[in-house]
């Protein structure tokens, strides 16, 4: 409970399609480490502390179902409540996707 009230905190709320942005974070190589803390700061509430799904699924090999793109939307669109869309830049939104692609 801590952790989600931690999450909301942190980047909450409406990035919207926005393909500058998704270009952005797509040229940027972003660091699983980073992405790793992020990941436990905003997202284990829902995917769990080791992303095998709680109350959202489960992220494993997430990267073979979802494009990268795909991704960020899920992240920043806030198209599928009860995941909340979060405002991260997109040097974290980078750091994210390489933490997710190293989810086997
Ligand atoms: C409040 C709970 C909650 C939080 C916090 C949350 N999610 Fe989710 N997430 C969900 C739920 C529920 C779904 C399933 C949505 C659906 O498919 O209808 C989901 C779906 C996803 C999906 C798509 C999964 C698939 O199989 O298609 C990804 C990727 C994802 N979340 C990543 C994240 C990341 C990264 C974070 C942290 C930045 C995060 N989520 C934070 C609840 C949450």
């Amino acid at each position: 409970m801590g952790v989600l009230l931690i999450c909301f905190s942190i980047f909450f709320v409406n990035h919207h399609d926005n393909n500058k942005y998704i270009i952005e974070t797509l040229e940027l190589n972003g660091s699983a480490e980073e992405g790793d803390a992020l990941f436990k700061i905003n997202c284990v509430g829902c995917h769990g502390i080791t992303a095998r799904g709680l109350v959202g699924p489960d992220l494993h090999s997430i990267t073979q179902r979802l494009s990268d793109k795909e991704i960020i939307k899920q992240v920043t669109g806030g198209l599928t409540p009860p995941m909340p869309s979060f405002e991260i830049d997109s040097v974290n939104m980078s750091n994210l996707l390489k933490y997710l692609h190293s989810l086997e």
